[in-house]
């Protein structure tokens, strides 16, 4: 009898949906608005960081929690752009392979087999997979679209508190919200504090777009809540920040002892993550205001071209409040899901989007079903003849 090759654990994963779209762009030429990377690259300082880094020899292994010029680079990072201050380099911080290692190790250090885990839907892909990785149990809540009476993206509180119970180990966050662009507000925020304050719950907060925020929308770190400060692991990586995604540095942000769950993880994960990179990021943190101006400035006018562009070709989309993609509402237009929309689109059309009902549990698919997500961190150019494909194609189609 020959036994199966794939654990349990991996059985069900297959190929996902970034994977198929990227080759069908590829194949069909298709513009790629699928896959959230920039088209462009990350400063020249920070590169040139990096090769002098690798010149001057810091190419062997990092500490394990990180390079410490870095670490304290996060800390003043934090406090510079954020008001979250008393961040401790040394028993604080932990560096690791971009904010994909960082969530798993994060999960890996908190949560026991049987365990709950709270997160919105839609949610960035890697949470589900990695709560099932670790024979936890999944509680989804769906963020709901604007309407009359909200002009963000929304959460029921009734549907959060009815989340949490007794088993619940770690919420997660994630502000501002792939794929929806919500910026979580200071009052959700302590909303969500008291919840995990009374059920004695840890938060997983991915803030990896928090230099990617339009006003009014203010970016409000979790862990500067005072609900939150104890019982919170700030997430970010450097990808977005710096248009550095290849690079995968990461790090997490905690306060001592949930520091320690995560690094005792960490150590036997990946132990530490490319130093030359380390460096560099350390250099790219400590970059003068007028980037990180200049970073929202750019992201405000390339939303700016894809939302009138998204009008043009007839399709009603949902104004992001940070992040850099855009949630459109596809319903209506004689396809029978999401699925089957982005197909039509990176075939027929030309242009590559990605079907967000993979973002959803079983319970919430259909949310995901009627909508579809545009990524807008590509040159003006990509951006531009993407449009004029969507309203030539849309109107063929119509
Ligand atoms: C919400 C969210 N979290 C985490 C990540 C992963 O970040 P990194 O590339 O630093 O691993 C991404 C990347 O798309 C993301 O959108």
């Amino acid at each position: 009898m020959s036994r199966p090759i794939f654990a349990g654990r991996v059985a069900h994963l297959g190929t996902t949906v970034f994977t198929e779209f990227s080759a069908l762009a590829l194949k069909h030429g298709a513009m790629n608005l699928g896959q959230g990377f920039p088209d462009f690259d990350g400063p020249e300082a920070v590169k040139e960081a990096a090769r002098k880094a690798i010149t001057d020899g810091v190419n062997q292994y990092a500490p394990s929690s990180g390079l410490r010029d870095l670490r304290v680079a996060i800390a003043e990072h934090g406090a510079r752009f954020h008001g979250h201050t008393g961040i401790d380099p040394d028993t604080m911080v932990t560096v690791t392979s971009g904010a994909t290692e960082a969530i798993f190790c994060v999960l890996l250090g908190l949560v026991d087999p049987g365990d709950e885990v709270v997160a919105f839907e839609p949610f960035y892909d890697s949470y589900d997979a990695n709560i099932g990785f670790l024979g936890a149990k999944s509680r989804y809540v769906p963020l709901r679209p604007p309407d009359a009476s909200h002009s963000t993206w929304w959460f029921d509180r009734d549907e959060v508190r009815a989340a949490f119970g007794p088993r619940t180990r770690v919420l997660i966050l994630n502000t501002p919200h792939n794929p929806t662009g919500k910026v979580f507000t200071r009052e959700e925020l302590e909303f969500l504090g008291g919840l995990c304050a009374e059920f004695d719950v840890k938060v997983l907060s991915d803030e990896v777009y928090e230099h990617i925020v339009f006003a009014p929308a203010r970016h409000i770190r979790a862990a500067t809540v005072p609900s939150l400060t104890d019982r919170t692991v700030t997430v970010s990586s450097g990808g977005k920040s710096f248009s550095l995604t290849g690079w995968k540095i990461g790090w997490i942000i905690a306060p001592p002892a949930l520091r320690d769950a995560v690094q005792r993880a960490h150590q036997f994960v990946t132990f530490a993550t490319a130093s030359p990179l380390q460096a560099a990021m350390a250099a790219a943190l400590r970059l003068p205001d007028t980037y990180f101006q200049e970073l929202g400035t750019q992201y405000l006018s390339k939303r700016e071209r894809l939302l009138s562009g998204l009008a043009e070709a007839g399709l009603k989309a949902y104004v992001p409040e940070g992040s850099y993609f855009i949630m459109a509402d596809i319903r209506g237009r004689g396809f029978a899901d999401d699925v089957a929309f982005c197909r039509h689109l990176v075939t027929e059309v030309g242009v590559a989007a990605i079907p967000p009902s993979v973002f959803y549990g079983p319970e919430h698919k259909h949310l995901g079903q009627g909508m579809a997500r545009f990524a807008f961190c590509k040159t003006e150019a990509v951006l531009d003849e993407a449009v004029r494909r969507l309203k030539e194609g849309l109107a063929r189609a119509r």
